[in-house]
């Protein structure tokens, strides 16, 4: 997959940034040791370090720009370019926020990422797998000539709560998991498409441009359409209702 852009994706801090502080606040316990797993631009960290000043995090991440900008933005914790999946860092607390869905059958992974934590491991992934905006990525895809520069684009669907505690309720440990929807009010021209372009969107974005940048522009411009019809702008803003499902497991 091509490189990630940390100046895109931080242009919706507030909203990204709000699950991690309701997943963090659920998490019990003082670890001395947190690893992030997929902590992107490192601006999260400010959140760790808020509910436990005296951790040593350890940010772990695929995305060279995402490490990049993590070490210039936040020098005095430590970031590795790793893939998590294959990565073997150990803490008291494992937390990963909004990356799991990108790691191809992550279900499986859980317990081997939840052996890591001495403490606590502790996820969020987005849950709007089926909803407008992702459906209309797929369908728009699937149309020609686009189809034929992308292929088809991956349903990346995550598991309801339920499914992630039978994974990991095994004995010794306790499992909390919810699922939350917010309704993001956004705001400015073509927001819903501004949001999912540094996201969901991001790898058929990339392969389109790949192929020819005014592929690209047109199908911006016939997802974007698509987008204003499912998403209508209203007066105080364009409401979007995300779905979000929170996991933590934690030692009994
Ligand atoms: C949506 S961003 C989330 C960033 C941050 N955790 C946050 O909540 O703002 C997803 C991040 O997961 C990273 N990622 C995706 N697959 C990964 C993998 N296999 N190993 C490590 N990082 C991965 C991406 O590079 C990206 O920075």
């Amino acid at each position: 997959m091509a490189d990630w852009s940390p100046s895109a994706y931080l242009r919706y801090t507030d909203e990204r940034s709000r699950p991690f502080t309701e997943l963090v606040a659920r998490v019990p316990g003082t670890p001395a040791t947190i690893v992030d797993l997929g902590c992107g631009p490192g601006h999260l960290t400010a959140v760790l370090r808020a509910r436990w000043p005296e951790a040593r995090v350890t940010g772990i991440d695929a995305s060279p720009a995402m490490i990049e900008r993590a070490r210039a933005a936040d020098p005095d914790t430590e970031y590795a370019l790793a893939d998590l999946s294959t990565d073997d860092h150990t803490a008291d607390l494992v937390v990963s926020n909004a990356a799991l869905q990108w790691v191809p059958e992550h279900r499986d992974l859980l317990p081997a990422l939840a052996d890591r934590a001495a403490q606590v491991f502790a996820f969020q992934v987005p849950g709007n797998h089926d909803a407008p905006s992702h459906v209309l990525l797929r369908e728009v895809a699937a149309r020609e000539p686009y189809a034929d520069a992308v292929g088809p684009v991956e349903r990346r669907a995550t598991a309801d709560p339920a499914e992630y505690v039978e994974i990991l309720a095994r004995p010794g440990w306790a499992v909390d998991a919810w699922e939350t929807t917010y309704t993001h009010l956004l705001h400015g021209p073509d927001p819903v498409l501004r949001w999912i372009s540094a996201t969901g969107a991001q790898p058929t974005l990339q392969a389109l441009e790949a192929k020819d940048p005014a592929l690209r522009a047109r199908f911006e411009e016939e997802f974007g359409a698509a987008l204003r019809e499912a998403y209508p702008e209203r007066a105080y803003g364009t409401p979007l209702a995300f779905r979000r499902v929170f996991v933590v497991a934690a030692r009994a």
